[in-house]
């Protein structure tokens, strides 16, 4: 057993009430399309009720009216041993997002904070294994960021590089299994980050590019139970074969500003 196995978790989210597709800053989004905010929050709901069935705790930030994008909770920092690192946004139409949830970390007792001096979208390109952060560049996070991280927190950061726009957060490509294996889709990085993946996690699941169209490897495990996205048939097949209890939810509203359910979500470790 891992210590990513099986614990309770502490996540941080962010109820949808201004949630709204009006810019475009990913494939996925489309302004004059829209989204519907009423399905959006229900569907949010069905997210967070499904963590505390599984005995996970859910804390809240307040939304800020003007930030649709701020139910991303994930993208709002990085937080390992207590230590919080700040995001910065790639995008100003984000950019308030991060002192929003510094403020709230600080607030809520962590004492432990740097404002980033690169840009860095939080755990949306940080995931946190046992040994090593996987960190991901090329669409959002500065690579310097990697760097800065690395010196904060004081664990070893790995850099991966995205190469599909549609994977532009290593969160939309690549999920923690536990705290040693971890799922992805080798189609969203480069050659040289794919073969660095397979010599890290031999017995990594690789996901199809079906499961990464519907946003199935922003995917919350606990090491016993995914959380995931419901139209991602064939991995969750594969976690099923595997002896994951797979919950799946419904995020479609979401999903049209680019987002699944590791994206509303923001672990506090
Ligand atoms: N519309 C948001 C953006 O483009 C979606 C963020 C999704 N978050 C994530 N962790 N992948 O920034």
């Amino acid at each position: 057993m891992t210590t990513e196995t099986c614990m309770p978790k502490h996540f941080l989210m962010c109820r949808p009430e201004h949630f709204a597709v009006e810019y475009a800053i990913n494939p996925w989004m489309d302004p004059a399309k829209g989204a519907d905010r009423e399905l959006a929050i229900r569907q949010w709901e069905t997210l967070k009720a499904a963590y505390e069935e599984l005995g996970h705790q859910v804390s809240l930030i307040d939304p800020v009216e003007g930030l649709p994008d701020m139910v991303f909770a994930a993208n709002g920092a990085l937080v390992v041993d207590g230590r919080v690192y700040g995001a910065r946004f790639a995008f100003p139409e984000r950019g308030p997002e991060g002192p929003a949830y510094l403020r709230w970390f600080r607030d809520n007792g962590f004492g432990k904070t740097l404002e980033a001096g690169f840009v860095n979208e939080g755990e949306g390109d940080f995931l946190t294994l046992d040994d090593v952060i996987l960190a991901g560049t090329g669409f959002r996070t500065d690579r310097s960021a990697h760097l800065e991280a690395q010196e904060f927190l004081g664990r070893p950061v790995v850099t991966l590089q995205l190469v599909d726009p549609r994977f532009y957060h290593l969160d939309t490509a690549l999920f923690p299994l536990d705290g040693r294996n971890i799922a992805y889709y080798p189609g969203a990085f480069s050659l040289g980050s794919q073969e660095v993946l397979r010599r890290m996690f031999p017995d990594a699941i690789q996901a199809t590019l079906a499961d990464a169209e519907v946003l199935g490897l922003n995917a919350v495990s606990d090491g016993s139970h995914v959380v995931i996205n419901v139209e991602a048939n064939d991995l969750q097949l594969e976690l099923k074969r595997r002896g994951y209890e797979v919950i799946p939810v419904d995020l479609s509203e979401l999903r049209k500003a680019g987002g699944g359910p590791k994206c509303c979500t923001l672990e506090i470790r």
